[in-house]
């Protein structure tokens, strides 16, 4: 509900949820932004979406709101602001101001210098390049010929035009916790960005996805004794970084999605035994998960390995040595090209959670001691039981109705085999036309129809989209 009133601010404070517009007669100094006082602790400036190149004044109540201790949230998002200019005061001690959505080209030095409160500012979908960011913006208030730190904890530079940071970026800013570089034309991490990065000691959040980069030199993160989480999805990396493993007595969340990876190996996580989750998902060229791949990840809860549509192969010892103190609770490998998994690939019976639809489940043995006997059947989410695609008889069935007492009935020339195509088919034609059940050709086309119909249908099941560990939530502002 909008109301449109004129009121003093004493007014404002006892009635709630009231929307004051400056409209007092200002002439041209009239602020075109809207403050909305949701109770004295938390204030919001909503400047967005109207059309403003400038920034503009704020509105003159806002000098007599607010407590010392408020939170303020200033928003300019979806306006054509190009060139942010200094700032006026505005009360809270903790500020949120969000340029999201402009086309800024350009900051001017002490742009926040009124503003030292100034916690989290999102900057993303703009046309920002690495020139722009100099240390001079994030000066705060100048006394005794000396400017002074900003309280800035949360900086988000995604979508704009960076190649590089200045190497005293964050001079001005020591609290500096969450960085977002995603969606930026870095390609590489040169020496002045690493000294950038290494100045930010108190990082603990940083996103590097979709940055174009191949390669993180050894010391780059040498200084971030403190960084919890990153993201480095949608780059061009051929292995996960060795870099990594310099924060391995930190790290707790890596996304690795959407990489030209081929294999994940004994090498991939190497030093990272404090991670908690891991997500590998989206790469293409991913084919196989090679033994002790995640040996390394003692304290492992959550394994996201899903929507890699050519991973075909797990190997049995790809969690070797983890299996006496296992720590995983869930482990998603939902929409993968797997046929088959081992039966000691992991104590199924200690996760929580399993995902495992979306694949080319061969329904053999193997599987229904895995679903039935070491319990894995009992793991999978609410509406997301895996169907079995071979054999032929079974497919289209639920991997949990697959029981042990129908076990010797399999053929094992299936079992024997990785992976399921119409080649595989031939063995149990021929036993059909020994048989005499029908015809070689009058079956194998009945076959193939229905299989290609069920195929169908199984590829239009939904997919759970991908789960992205959303740092961005982080923030209380965000
Ligand atoms: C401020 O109000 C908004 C909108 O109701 C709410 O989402 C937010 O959590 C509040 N913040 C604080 C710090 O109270
Ligand atoms: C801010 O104002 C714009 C334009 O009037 C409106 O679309 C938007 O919903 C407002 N946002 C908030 C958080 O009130
Ligand atoms: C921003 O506003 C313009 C119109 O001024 C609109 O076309 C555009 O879709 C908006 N962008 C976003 C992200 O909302
Ligand atoms: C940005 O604004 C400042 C202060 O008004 C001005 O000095 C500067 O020339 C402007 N920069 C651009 C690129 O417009
Ligand atoms: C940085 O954080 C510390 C601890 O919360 C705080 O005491 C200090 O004032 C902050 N620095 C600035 C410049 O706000
Ligand atoms: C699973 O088994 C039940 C009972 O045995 C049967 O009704 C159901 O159709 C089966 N479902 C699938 C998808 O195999
Ligand atoms: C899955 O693997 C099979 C071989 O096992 C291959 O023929 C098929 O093309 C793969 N599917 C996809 C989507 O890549």
């Amino acid at each position: 509900m909008l109301f449109h009133k004129t009121m003093k601010q004493n007014n404002v404070l006892v009635i709630l949820s009231v929307l004051v517009y400056g409209s007092h007669a200002q002439g041209e100094k009239k602020s075109p932004c809207d403050i909305f006082v949701q109770d004295v602790n938390n204030l919001t400036l909503n400047c967005s979406r109207r059309n403003i190149d400038k920034i503009p004044l704020w509105p003159e109540e806002i000098k007599g709101l607010g407590e010392k201790d408020s939170h303020v949230l200033i928003t300019f998002f979806n306006n054509s602001i190009t060139n942010v200019t200094q700032l006026s005061p505005v009360p809270g001690n903790k500020i949120a101001i969000s340029f999201k959505s402009n086309k800024i080209v350009e900051i001017e030095d002490d742009a926040f210098r009124k503003i030292d409160r100034m916690v989290y500012l999102d900057l993303s979908k703009n046309s920002i390049s690495g020139e722009v960011l100099r240390s001079e913006i994030f000066q705060g208030p100048y006394n005794n010929g000396v400017y002074s730190d900003i309280a800035l904890e949360t900086l988000n530079l995604g979508f704009n035009e960076i190649h590089s940071l200045d190497r005293y970026l964050f001079q001005y800013t020591p609290n500096l916790t969450r960085l977002y570089l995603n969606n930026n034309p870095i390609e590489i991490l040169d020496h002045v960005t690493i000294i950038a990065l290494s100045s930010a000691t108190k990082l603990e959040v940083l996103d590097l996805s979709k940055t174009d980069i191949d390669n993180i030199p050894l010391d780059a993160f040498k200084g971030l004794v403190k960084l919890r989480q990153i993201d480095l999805s949608g780059n061009f990396f051929l292995n996960v970084p060795e870099s990594l493993s310099i924060v391995g007595k930190t790290l707790q969340y890596l996304t690795f999605n959407n990489n030209p990876i081929i294999e994940l190996n004994d090498d991939s996580f190497v030093g990272l035994t404090n991670l908690l989750e891991l997500e590998v998902g989206e790469n293409e060229n991913l084919e196989e998960v090679k033994r002790s791949t995640f040996s390394p990840l003692t304290k492992l809860r959550v394994l996201h390995l899903c929507h890699n549509k050519n991973l075909r192969y797990i190997s049995h010892n790809a969690f070797r040595g983890l299996k006496d103190k296992w720590t995983l609770k869930e482990v998603y490998l939902d929409d993968n090209n797997l046929s088959e998994l081992s039966t000691d690939l992991m104590p199924w019976n200690k996760l929580e959670v399993l995902g495992m639809t979306g694949n080319n489940w061969l329904c053999n043995c193997d599987l229904a001691n895995i679903v039935t006997k070491q319990d894995a059947g009992s793991k999978f989410r609410a509406g997301e039981i895996p169907y079995c695609a071979a054999p032929m008889r079974l497919n289209g069935a639920f991997i949990t109705n697959i029981t042990v007492s129908f076990c010797p009935t399999f053929d094992t020339t299936f079992a024997a085999k990785r992976g399921f195509s119409f080649s595989d088919l031939r063995p149990k034609h021929i036993l059909w036309s020994i048989l005499g059940v029908g015809t070689v050709v009058g079956i194998g086309m009945i076959c193939g129809i229905l299989f290609n119909a069920a195929k169908t249908c199984y590829k239009k099941k939904f997919c759970q989209p991908i789960r992205y560990i959303n740092i961005n939530s982080e923030s209380s502002f965000a």
